[in-house]
């Protein structure tokens, strides 16, 4: 159990939204309140199950439903309502091309040329589209397919917290509303969680790509636990402490994590390269969050590579909370991403 925090008098009787981020190993949850129009930090907390791995993460669904509960009691929570988010790897995102038509025909338009796009059957997945404009003559839409599966699963998360389940979303667009909103600067956003790494395009406050990739926290630890013969602990313990700020270059530590990079560099790569190809737009910086991505010159290792701005987003600079928070807030907002972005749903 870590940071459950109540920050506001226990006795307020503010309405309150909750954002709820089900991650592999941990739950994270952002509890706001509405201060004239302004969303109000009333809440946060996060839960870790480390008996939880990447590999028996099937059974986490009955589990999230009491560690949700859990954490819920254990942070004071108020709120009744709640958003919640699905990692894409188990969810569908594209860029749809359709003709110069009116908003009417889009909608009818949609409905015939999603099947096209999702690969799975139509009616399995809940389907979700928004505009983002027109571009070359053609009309752009985003679209989302989410498992009904999922759906179901989450709201029974929901129900038996005590929640009412006011929307489901995939996380990138949780993040993307946290960390860009109306910014229209092409920028890669980059989750690094304990399953895997998400690296996602956005451009004109657009999510556009997003897709994730197998190299996570866990595996830099797993590697540098069996790299250097020592125990899962003390790797999860020196990937934090030192990571990739040692005194020499060529240390063994280096040598173990710089590979497993190489994915995640070579993929935030491509999408930057095919970008400025396709859409002739230098992509400007990359914004990076999720617990692994504040490993010690993980940003200046990305930095170097790839030849871009990297900065770790803050999801609480539109939120307002005590001073005295700063600090904390500093150093591990990143990891609320996602929660903020869900109960900043309610504020739009
Ligand atoms: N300061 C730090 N330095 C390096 N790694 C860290 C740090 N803090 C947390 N981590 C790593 O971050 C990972 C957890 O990240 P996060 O909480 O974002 O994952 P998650 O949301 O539970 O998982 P996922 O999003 O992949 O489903 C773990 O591998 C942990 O070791
Ligand atoms: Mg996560």
């Amino acid at each position: 159990m870590g940071l459950p925090f109540n920050i506001f008098d226990i006795g307020s009787k503010t309405k309150s939204y909750l954002g709820v981020d089900i991650g592999t190993l941990s739950i994270k949850i952002v509890e706001l309140s509405n201060e004239n129009g302004r969303p109000k930090l009333e809440n946060y907390a996060t839960l870790t199950n480390y008996g939880l791995t990447s590999e028996n993460k099937r059974t986490f669904g009955g589990q999230a439903s009491q560690m949700l509960q859990r954490l819920i009691k254990e942070s004071g929570t108020k709120a009744s309502e709640v958003n919640m988010s699905v990692p894409i790897f188990s969810s569908f995102l594209t860029v749809m091309e359709l003709p110069r038509m009116s908003e009417a025909e889009i909608t009818n338009a949609i409905q015939f040329e999603a099947k096209k796009y999702v690969p799975v059957p139509l009616e399995s997945v809940v389907v979700d589209w928004s505009l983002i404009g027109e571009e070359a003559g053609k009309i752009l839409v985003v679209l989302v397919a989410i498992p009904k599966d999922l759906i179901n699963e989450y709201t029974a998360i929901a129900r038996d917290a005590g929640l009412k389940l006011l929307s489901i979303e995939l996380e990138t667009v949780s993040a993307v509303r946290a960390l860009i909103g109306n910014d229209p600067v092409p920028t890669i956003l980059m989750d690094m969680g304990s399953r895997d790494t998400t690296i996602s395009l956005v451009d004109g406050g657009h999510l556009r790509i997003s897709h994730s990739i197998e190299t996570s926290g866990e595996d830099l630890t797993r590697a540098l636990a069996s790299g250097l013969n020592i125990s899962w602990r003390r790797a999860e313990e020196i990937k934090k402490e030192t990571g990739l700020k040692v005194m020499n270059e060529n240390s063994q530590m280096v040598g173990i994590i710089t590979p497993l990079l190489d994915s995640i560099v070579n993929s935030t790569q491509n999408i930057v390269d095919n970008n400025l190809s396709k859409m002739k737009k230098k992509i400007e910086k990359l914004m990076i969050y999720g617990g692994a991505s504040k490993m010690p010159g993980f940003a200046e290792y990305l930095s170097s590579r790839l030849k871009i701005d990297v900065v770790t987003g803050n999801p609480f600079n539109k939120i307002i909370y005590p001073e005295k928070l700063k600090p904390i807030i500093d150093e591990i907002g990143h990891e609320f991403t996602v929660a903020a972005g869900l109960a900043l749903k309610e504020f739009q």
